[in-house]
């Protein structure tokens, strides 16, 4: 694929960006699929400025990231209600509607439907008991997802405060790190950093209460095969590893921004060639 006069312009804004793995997946997609369109990670600092530069330079479609998911809220026309619900926007699509003269800037969340779709490739989410640890913005977006699907959502989280806020903001239960033991459920899902390189070895969760899951999920995807996936495993949950909402999240964007199903693998692929550079 050669960048003409007609490629068509996406890309990543945040702060650092250089890192992002989103223009690896974003181009091995269009390229698969004979998209004539280019995918770029932009460094900006103010989200408003950089959705009116994006809008007037013609963008198509642009993923937001930190720090800049709640504060890009303010410079949308429209915002998608579940993101909306979950209060960050990380999938900005431009279009035109028919016969309107204006480009209409609309934000969505596609990281709910990017840990949905990584969990409902090995589990039945609707009626599914789901411990979630962490109560940061990952574990708020996971955590709207689940209740979308109908699952039944508990969060744990190291500061009480911080947990019980998103319990009550999700309507589900709160789990003190030390009533972990009284847990049972269907799925575990960690959202903490704890396990990321260099600190491989540390653990989210007691592995004495693994057995009492059938599926663990871990977003930390470096390691890909972090300490909490092994442990899982070798209890003989069946587990999912930290590319699978990416390149979800990734997959749900592809879909919104051009109308085509996404190449899930080929996706997945440049996720992992991007982990060994
Ligand atoms: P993100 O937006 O990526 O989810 P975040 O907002 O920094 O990141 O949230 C990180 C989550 O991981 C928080 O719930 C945090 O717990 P606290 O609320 O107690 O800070 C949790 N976390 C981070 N490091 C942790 C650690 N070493 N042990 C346990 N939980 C940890």
């Amino acid at each position: 694929m050669r960048i003409d006069g007609k490629t068509r312009l996406y890309g990543i804004i945040g702060h650092p960006v250089g890192h992002s793995m989103s223009p690896a997946m974003h181009n091995a997609a269009f390229a698969a699929t004979g998209i004539n369109g280019v995918y770029v990670a932009m460094d900006v600092e103010d989200a408003g400025r950089a959705v009116r530069a994006l809008r007037e330079l013609g963008y198509i479609g642009v993923s937001v990231t930190v720090p800049h998911k709640e504060a890009v809220m303010a410079h949308v026309d429209e915002i998608d209600p579940v993101a909306r619900r979950i209060g960050a926007v990380n999938t900005l699509f431009f279009y035109r509607g028919p016969g309107e003269k204006d480009v209409v800037v609309r934000g969505f969340n596609t990281d709910w439907q990017g840990s949905n779709l990584a969990l409902a490739e090995k589990i039945r989410l609707a009626g599914s008991r789901v411990l979630v640890l962490g109560a940061g913005g990952a574990a708020r977006a996971v955590g709207f997802g689940l209740v979308e699907a109908g699952a039944e959502v508990m969060i744990s989280n190291r500061t009480e405060a911080k947990g019980r806020a998103l319990a009550r903001s999700l309507g589900c239960r709160f789990v003190a790190p030390e009533r972990l033991a009284e847990v049972r459920g269907d799925v575990l899902v960690n959202t903490t950093p704890v396990g990321m390189t260099p600190h491989v070895d540390a653990l989210p969760i007691d592995p004495a209460l693994l057995p009492r899951f059938s599926l663990v999920m871990d977003i930390v995807y470096a390691p890909l095969e972090t300490r909490l996936l092994r442990e899982a495993a070798a209890a003989g949950c069946r587990v999912i590893d930290g590319l699978a909402m990416l390149q979800y999240q990734g997959a749900v964007q592809f879909k919104i921004w051009t109308g085509r199903q996404p190449p899930v693998e080929v996706m997945r692929r440049a996720l992992l060639e991007q982990l060994q550079v």
